[in-house]
């Protein structure tokens, strides 16, 4: 066996990119285009110094405790609530994500499922197909403008901001926010934005869209009683994770027409879809692609590789969540 680190890709990607990664390492790859189960990803991982993962592998502290060699853990997601990075920490693992270089793609698509919330595009596209159409009425998949509408973005981070700007920009959108932490004025000028308490974004959103990391403390921050502040005319879209919205909730103000429309790219319990949520025609419904153009595909691989190569041949990692782990390493 050659000395060289051993690592494990435990999600299928492009083969030119795993190609870099035999340059320095022994590489076992997942060729399948499925996750392992935790029992089989904690066996292969068994001798391995690094692994490459997407949002769909779990690193917690039994995983960790399970295999002790592991130094470096490197997703090709942006979202990491799927990785234990305390543990990871405490345990001297460096953990990376993918930032940046999905932002832009993430935000046309976040624009594109808030238009076709707003338009009716898949309801209408069903009723077309399924032979329903018979005729043309002034009211037919009437839905609501976004040219002139109030965007209201919760979560004003990267993504958030890029659609932002593809609403004021493009569409003349009025631009309302709600984060923990305010812009700087100059980053809200340009984009006419303005911070508001949650409750007031609900109230005052045309188009709704999601785009907060999860975490305990997002856990439902969308539920019944903050549907109920909504529209009955607005939209919701929800492109950051899936348990920030209370599928159950969503699913029965739809039902009843409390809000017009959703369009949603993540689920809680995703591949799962709540029952609900299927039963309605007024929600669009993509399995999780918001990132998933080929460029950024490869882009996001890419960078987790760099990462990779970085944190086990002594580099910089170039997105690293916790480079303390690395100067702790070098002391
Ligand atoms: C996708 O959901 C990501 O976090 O990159």
């Amino acid at each position: 066996m050659s000395d060289k680190p051993r690592v494990l890709v435990a999600r299928k990607t492009f083969p030119d990119i795993v190609e870099r990664l035999r340059a320095h390492f022994e590489v076992e790859t997942n060729e399948g285009e499925e996750s392992w189960p935790q029992e089989e990803l904690i066996r292969r991982l068994q001798g391995k110094q690094g692994v490459y993962v997407a949002g769909t592998e779990k690193i917690d502290a039994p995983l960790l405790k399970a295999c002790p060699e592991l130094k470096a853990v490197c997703t090709m997601a942006v979202g990491y609530n799927n990785i234990d990075v305390p543990a990871c920490t405490l345990r001297g693992v460096l953990v990376s994500n993918a930032p940046d270089v999905l932002t832009e793609t993430t935000a046309d698509f976040g624009f594109a499922l808030m238009m076709a919330a707003a338009r009716r595009l898949a309801e209408s596209e069903h009723c077309l197909r399924s032979g329903e159409w018979k005729q043309w009425s002034v009211t037919m998949f009437a839905g609501s403008d976004i040219h002139g509408a109030t965007l209201g973005i919760l979560g004003m981070g990267r993504i958030g901001q890029a659609i932002a700007r593809r609403g004021r920009l493009g569409f003349g959108m009025n631009v309302l926010y709600h984060n923990r932490s305010r812009l700087a004025p100059e980053q809200e000028a340009p984009l006419a934005a303005r911070w508001v308490e949650k409750d007031e974004l609900l109230r005052q959103a045309d188009h709704l869209v999601i785009v907060v990391p999860y975490s305990p403390s997002s856990h439902h921050m969308v539920g019944a009683r903050e549907l109920s502040l909504m529209k009955p005319s607005a939209t919701l879209t929800n492109i950051a994770r899936g348990g920030v919205v209370d599928d159950a909730a969503l699913a029965e103000a739809l039902a009843a027409n409390r809000i017009a429309a959703a369009g949603l790219d993540v689920f809680e319990g995703e591949p799962a879809v709540h029952p609900g949520l299927l039963a309605v025609r007024n929600v669009v419904l993509t399995p999780h692609i918001a990132s998933a153009s080929i460029p950024t595909r490869r882009a996001m691989s890419n960078l987790a590789v760099d990462n990779l190569i970085a944190a086990l041949t002594g580099g910089t990692p170039p997105t690293a969540l916790n480079p303390e782990v690395l100067s702790a390493r070098r002391h």
